[in-house]
């Protein structure tokens, strides 16, 4: 069994023969711990676990959550790898979940993020690639070579998962880097180089309304070794500037660009104008907690009409609260009032067995504060909802992530919060005051993927606790049942949903509605017995992050074929949303996605019906990530009350068309742009390929307001978000 990957390796190397330019390794030896003599060349480690490079070692029996693991990685490197314009090799592990150390025949060559024993402490890095050039002199051609590995783990999953390691010749992208970064009326592109060469530098301005060419400049450039080229930009009002470096030596070009954000959306009148979700569902004798979301200039006046008894409405605030013993509609009419006039809203209280009847909205504050959240992080989104206008939309439920757990259960088992969160129960009452929901995070397993206590063999008493609390949604994180679990006795449903049922017997027993949150990242297609655990949603991936890489295999892959899923009560969750300050830790960054990756975001998140849980400090928010998540027509679609999520129609030439019907008989269509530059599209041909046909003009959601056919640019990884009113809808 030992000399598998070996003979794995050796097949390779030499099927491959001396004409080969890549050579791919599959698999690599593994150990859990940590030990330096594990860097060594001679280090004997026949008797390690062979472990595939393209599945997390979680998911291959391996228990190793914050800890360190090493692979060691056999294989023959051909001397044809020495032919080529440069005389480097390239060792392209792939991303590796969280940080590494690498070592080539016992010289290190490479560490991508940081351990906790390090200066900085823990850094997670396991969405980049790791691409390491390496000189040939380490290199014992022909032979056998050892990569070592020194991984460490930061929270589950861990160690490489992606795809095998490539080793072949590096390209000009591992010598050369082109990063642009947008400074307040200019942008500063700087071109880094590790290796002497020259090229020619081109630099294209576009006015991103109208897409037409503002701007065009060429210049050729020398690259001294480890020098960085630096220029200025001088740039006016929305504007999208791509750089363009053609390299010489290699022949290979590098580009970048940088898109000042643009805001498309007019802002909303000063009137009172409602844009919160047309029903709500309450179970029998629940608390009804709900705000309504009128935007309009405060202070406001709010009234009710056919307020069931039970219930009573904050007038100054427009906060509902009460509660409804008798199952049935109650149909309402919200008013709100102020200084410039008043608006009038019909909505229904369904006061039944159903929850979560529109997609839930909120924040979580997974992606901004990671690990680091604490109470007043909390506090200060939440009060920033209010004051910065966001609840206005509807957006309610504020709920904690993982890191909110004290290290131990009192002596009678009762799950207690850290130091971070000094009362809870007064953060959930204040929260219910305002009309906002807490929610909270757990686990099936003894540990949660941040390690902190899970809720294994104490699920009843952690529902009592956090219906004492106050909580109002619970995230319920697989991770730490990984322990519990074993995939290679039992594949069934039922053994996937055996963690799931069980808590939820105990939280439909409370006394309030807690919305049911799955998080397995999609194991066993949840998404097809989700509803049977009583789920009110369910994640259908992975872990989001702020690239388009992720966006795009989350939003525009892993999605397809999901919408006969989805409906009022019970949703496929795609992850929360990342756009605005974001950075799983203390340190938060502008999200790394373009604007027009933002636009193409949110979306797509309100065509598939999507739970809208706002990733960043909102406290920070600026008047972009504000215009994107305060659309109240994009809005109105992801809450639409038919809950049909969008289904992919088209895909064609790295476009593709989504879309929805809505309750009015209105269908909405997303036409994304997937490609690396703009492309011009005839919007009544894109229409015409959903079967769309005779239409005059359609709603630009984004813009709010009414567009005729006629063709349109749409930026690259940007989108036209439409609204066929159902008037003119004849297909
Ligand atoms: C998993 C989840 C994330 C987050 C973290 C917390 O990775 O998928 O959304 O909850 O755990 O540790």
């Amino acid at each position: 069994m030992r000399n598998i990957l070996l003979a794995t390796a050796l097949c390779l190397g030499f099927a491959l023969s001396l004409e080969a330019q890549v050579v791919t390794v599959t698999e690599g030896r593994f150990h859990k711990g940590d030990n330096p003599a594990w860097s060594q060349a001679s280090f004997k480690d026949s008797d390690w676990q062979v472990l595939s490079l393209e599945k997390d070692w979680n998911q291959q029996g391996v228990s190793n959550s914050r800890g360190y693991g090493w692979y060691r990685i056999h294989v023959v490197i051909p001397s044809s790898l020495k032919k080529g314009s440069t005389n480097k090799v390239l060792l392209d592990l792939g991303p590796i979940d969280d940080t590494d150390e690498t070592w080539l025949n016992g010289t290190r060559v490479g560490k991508t993020g940081t351990n906790p024993e390090d200066p900085q402490g823990f850094l997670e890095e396991w969405d980049t690639p790791r691409r390491y050039v390496v000189d040939p002199k380490l290199i014992k051609w022909d032979k056998d070579n050892v990569i070592a590995v020194r991984v460490y783990n930061g929270g589950d999953p861990g160690g490489f998962y992606a795809r095998p390691v490539f080793i072949g010749k590096p390209s000009l992208e591992d010598f050369v880097s082109l990063s642009m970064e947008r400074q307040t009326d200019q942008y500063k592109a700087v071109l880094h180089t590790t290796l002497p060469t020259r090229g020619t530098v081109k630099v294209v301005t576009h006015d991103v309304m109208t897409d037409k060419v503002v701007g065009e400049r060429e210049w050729n450039t020398f690259l001294s070794h480890r020098t960085d080229v630096s220029f200025i930009i001088p740039t006016q009002g929305s504007q999208r500037v791509t750089v363009t470096y053609q390299d010489d030596t290699f022949g290979e070009t590098l580009d970048a660009s940088v898109t000042a954000p643009y805001i498309l959306t007019p802002p909303a009148p000063a009137t009172p104008r409602y844009n919160g979700p047309m029903v709500f569902g309450v179970r029998p004798g629940s608390p009804v907690i709900f705000r309504l979301a009128f935007s309009g200039e405060k202070p406001m006046k709010y009234a009710v009409e056919g307020l069931p008894e039970g219930v009573t409405l904050d007038p100054d605030k427009g906060v509902l609260s009460g509660s409804v013993d008798k199952a049935g509609d109650y149909p309402l009419v919200f008013i709100a009032k102020n200084a410039k006039g008043e608006a009038r809203a019909e909505f229904t209280l369904k006061v039944g067995s159903q929850i979560g009847l529109t997609p839930p909205m909120g924040w979580n504050s997974w992606n901004c504060w990671g690990l680091s959240v604490s109470q007043e992080k909390v506090m200060s989104s939440a009060a920033a909802l209010i004051n910065r206008g966001l609840a206005d939309y509807g957006y309610a439920y504020m709920n904690i992530d993982d890191a909110w757990e004290a290290d131990e259960r009192t002596p009678d088992g009762r799950i207690v919060t850290n130091a971070k969160f000094p009362d809870i129960k007064g953060l959930a009452d204040w929260l219910h005051s305002n009309g906002l929901k807490m929610g909270i995070y757990s686990s099936p397993g003894d540990l949660t993927c941040g390690s902190f206590l899970g809720s294994l063999d104490h699920e009843q008493q952690d529902a009592e606790t956090w219906n004492e609390w106050g909580v109002d949604y619970l995230k319920y994180d697989w991770c730490g049942y990984r322990k519990v679990f074993n995939p290679d006795r039992d594949h069934s449903v039922a053994a996937y949903a055996r963690p799931y049922l069980k808590m939820q017997q105990y939280l439909r027993q409370q006394p309030r509605d807690i919305f049911y949150s799955l998080c397995q990242y999609g194991m066993a297609d949840v998404w097809t017995w989700g509803h049977a655990v009583d789920a009110n949603s369910w994640r259908t991936t992975g872990d989001i992050t702020d690239t388009w890489s992720s966006l795009y295999r989350i939003g525009f892959e892993q999605q397809v074929g999901l919408h006969p899923y989805a409906g009022p009560g019970h949703w496929n969750d795609p992850d929360m949303l990342v756009v605005g300050k974001v950075g799983w830790s203390n340190n938060l960054r502008d999200s790394r996605l373009t604007p027009d990756e933002q636009y193409t975001h949110i979306s797509l998140w309100s065509l598939l019906a999507a739970n809208m849980l706002i990733g960043c400090d909102i406290a920070q928010i600026d008047d972009f990530t504000f215009n994107l998540l305060c659309n109240n027509e994009v809005i109105a679609v992801n809450q639409d009350i038919l809950g049909h999520q969008a289904h992919q129609d088209v895909v064609e030439d790295g476009m593709q068309i989504w879309s929805r019907d809505l309750y009015d008989g209105g269908i909405a269509v997303g036409i994304f742009n997937l490609n690396e530059a703009s492309v011009p599209v005839d919007l009544a041909g894109c229409l015409g390929k959903i079967d769309i046909e005779n239409v005059d003009t359609v709603r630009d959601l984004w813009r709010q307001k009414d567009i005729p056919m006629g063709t349109y640019n749409i930026p690259p990884h940007g989108v036209l978000y439409v609204k066929v009113a159902a008037g003119n809808v004849t297909k």
